[in-house]
């Protein structure tokens, strides 16, 4: 039976063997700020890898594009995260500390149901909240909260040196938004049709009230994002696909199905821009056994590429066309307005209409915790403890350590030579330092799934011993057969 992981085993575990550090540590840190080690940026890179091959490169319908960070700001207007993108937090009067709403507790309640979603701001201003009850997380005192009030996520910087010129720009919240930007630039230089996806991963920032957890909810975070543009009238059956195809993933590269569940938002939960929204959550080791969103998967409909429509209309007068909405719904539903950049033309129907979006969003951060967690193991050999990762091979951030018994007899360098043969094929660690006990463990620890090991009968007849983590069995192979062995078995 594999053992459950606690939060502070996997924290320890990865300071202890360098996958992930609090950043700026030598200043005391910065809070909800997290470096990649060497193991943990292996580690990050393989769920990248894995994630880009099943979206993009396994699919003939999907094409990949890498945007900017800073963004025009009409991109935020248009896209409503300018005006929407907004938590309801309350200030608690004893200890001043500010909490969001929707994580508030009432005194004597059972537990909490807290979502990460961030709701549409304008119906959560609407719904009268009954602060007499609240209990505030920081102090405890009940009852002492401010009035509501939003609170904006997007971090705000200046671009440009000159005090004349420099504008107030974002950090985008969503990698989203660049694939909406680049909807005609990608028709424009593909031979994509309709129904076909556009794929980026890249980090998205967003000032959190509350961070939670080591790596599950920072305020800068790395996001695989998937827009899939289908025709009005077939997103059902698109999103339906893409629930599948997403839970499938996480399977496919190891998580137990008994963590891994579907959760469906609930009308008031869902983003501004989001008509149906399910999360792929996970049962994370915090508190009690929390489930928690790895992936949201929308039906964004039409709602972004229309609002860019709009945006670029009236790009220097969005605000009177906005005000005028009689006229603005007139001006949409127009043939002009249809044939705007953002609509798309299906040539074998004759038809035109602008496409409908789902949008497979996966936290990579979250994942990688997820992997780890997932991994973890400690079991009991011959009296002593042993830890262990049991990580899919194609996540695995080392797939191979290559050893030499002992330091002597020449098994050094026919170990190196093996490694050096190896290294090309796929990520290695060679070590020669320790009892060979040791080097297993170490290596166990950092879910590595084969040792190869030079000894004695090397010389004699040319095979080493390959070394399986999970159950540690040994099998002698032959050196010319060693990269096929592999291979096959690392299905990589
Ligand atoms: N693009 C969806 C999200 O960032 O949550």
């Amino acid at each position: 039976m594999a053992k459950l992981a606690k939060l502070d085993d996997i924290v320890s575990l990865c300071k202890r063997r360098g996958f992930i550090f609090q950043s700026s540590e030598i200043y005391g840190g910065l809070a909800s700020c997290y470096d990649y080690g060497p193991l943990g940026v292996e580690l990050k890179n393989n769920v990248k890898k894995a994630w880009w091959k099943s979206t993009v490169q396994m699919r003939d319908d999907v094409v990949g594009l890498d945007c900017s960070i800073l963004m025009h700001p009409m991109v935020w207007k248009a896209s409503g995260h300018a005006d929407k993108f907004a938590d309801l937090i309350a200030e608690c009067k004893k200890c001043n500390s500010r909490s969001r709403v929707d994580h508030l507790q009432d005194k004597d309640a059972e537990h909490s149901d807290e979502h990460t979603t961030h709701a549409d701001i304008d119906a959560e201003l609407a719904t009268a909240h009954d602060m007499s009850n609240k209990v505030c997380p920081a102090c405890g005192a009940v009852g002492q909260f401010t009035e509501p009030m939003p609170f904006k996520l997007m971090f705000e910087t200046q671009m440009g040196a000159n005090v004349d010129d420099s504008m107030l720009v974002q950090l985008r919240p969503e990698t989203a938004q660049g694939i909406f930007a680049n909807f005609k630039n990608v028709l424009d230089s593909t031979r994509v049709k309709i129904p076909f996806g556009i794929a980026q991963i890249g980090k998205s920032f967003r000032n959190e009230v509350t961070t939670k957890a080591f790596i599950f909810r920072t305020r800068e975070f790395e996001q695989a994002e998937l827009e899939f543009f289908c025709e009005p009238g077939t997103d059902e059956q698109w999103y339906q696909h893409w629930k599948e195809a997403r839970f499938n993933w996480y399977l496919d590269l190891g998580i137990k199905k008994e963590n891994l569940h579907f959760r469906d938002h609930d009308p008031d939960e869902l983003a501004h821009y989001a008509k149906a929204c399910v999360d792929v959550e996970y049962k994370f080791p915090f508190g009690q056994g929390d489930w928690q969103e790895l992936e949201g998967i929308a039906n964004r409909t039409d709602y972004d590429l229309r609002q860019h429509q709009r945006g670029i209309r009236s790009l220097n007068n969005w605000f009177e066309s906005d005000k005028d909405l009689i006229r603005t719904k007139l001006i949409e539903e127009s043939e002009d307005y249809l044939k705007g950049p953002l609509s798309y033309f299906d040539d074998q129907n004759k038809k035109r209409f602008i496409p409908y979006v789902i949008e497979p969003s996966a936290g990579i951060d979250r994942s990688a915790l997820a992997f780890l967690v997932d991994a973890y193991d400690e079991e009991e050999v011959r009296g002593e403890t042993r830890n262990l990762l049991r990580f899919h091979p194609a996540l695995a951030p080392v797939k191979v350590a290559v050893f030499p018994l002992v330091k002597k007899d020449g098994m050094p360098e026919i170990a190196r030579r093996i490694y050096d043969d190896l290294k090309g094929l796929f990520n290695c660690f060679y070590d020669e330092k320790g009892a060979v006990g040791r080097r297993y463990r170490r290596q166990d620890e950092a879910g590595t799934p084969f040792c190869v090991t030079v000894d004695g009968q090397t010389k004699e007849d040319n095979t080493v011993t390959v070394r399986d983590r999970d159950s540690m069995d040994q099998t002698r192979v032959n050196t010319t057969q060693l990269r096929t062995f592999l291979r096959e078995k690392l299905d990589l």
